[in-house]
């Protein structure tokens, strides 16, 4: 039954699913914040310890996975991530799947209603890199399963543990990006919006902006559609492809992405930058939101270890390649000047601005 929302998340079916969604986000939160530190003071000792079993120095991910896989307080803490997502995605998807119809008829009604527009095409043919996965093991991905977006959106709220029920990380990131240096913003662009909680952040600090939300994954732009104009927003969403938007050249003053790049195949990374750039006009910014990148070789096989976590157990093939390539470099070489890395050093993530 509709038992109304959660600030913009419409709420779970039952109360039961409610309890049950509220201790697996439980589970999450006592991992992330009990058991980890623990981790965190248990790796040196477990490495030490497989170095002098194996009688040489732990120089691979291969070695920190023999060294720290079978400690038991690690091995818990990777279980329990696991299955906490694994518990979120199934019973997210139970609880808005037994009112599946009426929602797909809620969508089918909000797609032509206003403020704003939304674009989708049925007959959009998903790329191979992004159709064989199930990115963060969600069942059908973003696009496979036409309730994805409400699904999606539940699943942040517990990813979040309990800290994004307003959208307040996208509306915290969205309000620390700079504009550019004439102050001009009339459009902007949130690349990969998923379920438009950036989208909205953007609408609301820039009101006078033409935006747009563009995603891959019809579903995505069909829910961030309907919270917009529940939420009174005039905001116009497109499934397009990043490295393919049919916008015109110079189009945007701003184009805002926040963590979609760990999610792509160096290659296609590659596209969306030069894509990007060819549709912000000159002076316009892009903002990049996403992991920082690391040397290889550089990095201790411990840290490897837990970085490379979410590619090995969470469906995130591409996650690691990109964290150690070289991004910085080819906004560089795509032709981005003023590049700056990590503009919000306050924050856990870098924040990587440049102009074109
Ligand atoms: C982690 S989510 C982005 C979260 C969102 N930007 C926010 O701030 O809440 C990644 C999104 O990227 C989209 N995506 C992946 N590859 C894409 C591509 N090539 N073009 C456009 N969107 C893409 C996915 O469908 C998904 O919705």
């Amino acid at each position: 039954m509709d038992r109304g929302f959660l600030g913009t998340l419409p709420l779970a079916d039952e109360r039961d699913d409610d309890s049950y969604l509220d201790f697996v986000e439980g589970v999450r939160t006592f991992t992330l914040t009990k058991i980890s530190p623990v981790v965190k003071e248990r790796t040196p000792s477990a490495i030490a310890e497989y170095e002098a079993r194996a009688g040489h120095k732990a120089s691979t991910i291969e070695d920190a996975r023999a060294a720290l896989d079978p400690v038991p307080v690690i091995a818990t803490r990777n279980r329990f991530m696991r299955s906490s997502q694994e518990m979120m995605w199934r019973r997210i998807a139970e609880t808005y799947h037994r009112r599946e119809a009426e929602l797909l008829a809620e969508l089918d009604r909000y797609d032509r209603l206003g403020p704003g527009t939304v674009e989708w095409d049925p007959t959009f043919v998903y790329p191979d890199y992004y159709a064989k996965v199930e990115f963060h093991i969600q069942p059908g991905n973003y696009h496979a399963d036409p309730l994805a977006g409400y699904i999606y959106h539940y699943g942040t709220k517990i990813f979040y543990t309990g800290r994004n029920n307003q959208d307040d990380v996208q509306r915290e990131w969205v309000n620390l990006a700079p504009v550019p240096a004439d102050g001009i913003v009339r459009r902007v662009m949130d690349q990969a919006c998923s379920a438009g909680q950036s989208t909205t952040a953007l609408k609301e600090r820039f009101p006078e902006a033409e935006v747009w939300g563009i995603d891959i994954a019809a579903p995505m732009v069909r829910y961030a559609h309907k919270r917009a104009v529940d939420m009174g927003l005039d905001v116009h969403f497109a499934q397009r492809a990043a490295e393919d938007t049919k916008f015109p050249d110079n189009y945007f003053d701003l184009v805002y992405s926040r963590i979609l790049f760990h999610e792509l195949p160096p290659d296609i990374a590659e596209q969306v930058v030069h894509e990007t750039y060819r549709i912000l006009r000159p002076g316009g910014l892009f903002i990049v939101i996403d992991f920082a990148n690391r040397t290889p070789g550089l990095t201790s096989p411990a840290d490897d270890y837990f970085r490379d976590f979410d590619t090995h157990h969470n469906g995130e093939p591409y996650a690691s390649l990109f964290v150690y390539s070289d991004f910085t470099g080819l906004l560089r070489r795509a032709g981005f000047r003023n590049v700056i890395e990590n503009y919000t050093p306050q924050m856990y993530q870098p924040m990587r601005v440049c102009e074109k």
